[in-house]
């Protein structure tokens, strides 16, 4: 199958540092795989994940997503990139304090078009779409549609921030350690439901976890410690 994302020959080094943190020859994702990435802390993995997601540009290398060389885009043309095809999961969530759970959900639609008509084509709101996603997760949308997400659980928490991701069926989700906060058995139905959601669309899925044991449920494993020539992780780990 075609890859969906291809990285080659990329160096990344931060402003602030002599040294590339990331040097890695290369890692490609085929259409619809789901691929599970793991190192230790302060291996690179969220660099990694922004580099993928056009947040940061490389000094050296490529980085080709759905056929596009994001280095020689505009920033504003990446941006235009990761919003209409990409759902991120963040390592803290970042959800937005002053909306609801259901408003949190649809709020990458109101920046892609492109999101907001794939869910038009299928659902009859964007509130519909968002209220599906919660139950497929395994959430009642009429509860949480009361509360402000600064009062839900952790794992509330987390599942709102998934549907966000999956809202506009993205060709990609990236995940940065969504499952860290989970006990195991809710962290394994919570993985199986994101892949329920990403087969249902053939969403290729980036899955980034300390959490060595879920690897197992991913069609691939990759350690960044092996793929990454300039590996430095924190040493008091
Ligand atoms: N904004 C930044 N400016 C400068 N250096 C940074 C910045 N963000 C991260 N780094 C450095 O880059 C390296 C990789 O950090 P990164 O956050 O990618 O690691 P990680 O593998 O995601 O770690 P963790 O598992 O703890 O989330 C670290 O040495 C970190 O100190
Ligand atoms: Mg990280």
């Amino acid at each position: 199958m075609n890859p969906i994302l291809e990285v080659s020959r990329l160096s990344f080094s931060w402003p602030s540092s002599t040294s590339a943190v990331l040097d890695i020859d290369s890692f490609s994702v085929a259409q619809g795989e789901k691929v599970f990435l793991h190192g230790p802390s302060g291996s690179g993995k969220s660099t990694l994940l922004n580099l993928i997601g056009g947040v940061l540009t490389p000094q050296r290398g490529e980085i080709t997503f759905n056929g596009m060389n994001l280095n020689e885009m505009s920033s504003e043309a990446r941006d235009l990139v990761r919003g209409d095809q990409m759902g991120f999961i963040f390592q803290m969530f970042n959800l937005l304090p002053y909306l609801n759970a259901v408003e949190n959900i649809t709020l990458p639609c109101e920046f892609s078009k492109r999101k907001a008509m794939r869910v038009l084509e299928q659902a009859s709101s964007l509130g519909d779409e968002a209220r599906r996603l919660l139950s497929a997760l395994r959430l009642d949308p009429h509860i949480l549609e009361e509360k402000s997400v600064t009062q839900l659980s952790v794992g509330q928490q987390q599942r709102v921030a998934t549907a966000r991701a999956l809202i506009g069926r993205p060709e990609m989700v990236i995940a940065d350690e969504p499952t860290s906060a989970l006990d195991s058995n809710i962290r394994d139905r919570f993985l199986r439901l994101l892949f329920d959601e990403c087969n249902r669309n053939g969403t290729s899925l980036v899955f980034v976890s300390h959490d060595l044991d879920l690897g197992k449920n991913f069609d691939r494993v990759v350690s960044l410690e092996e793929i990454n020539r300039s590996f430095t992780a924190d040493t008091n780990e």
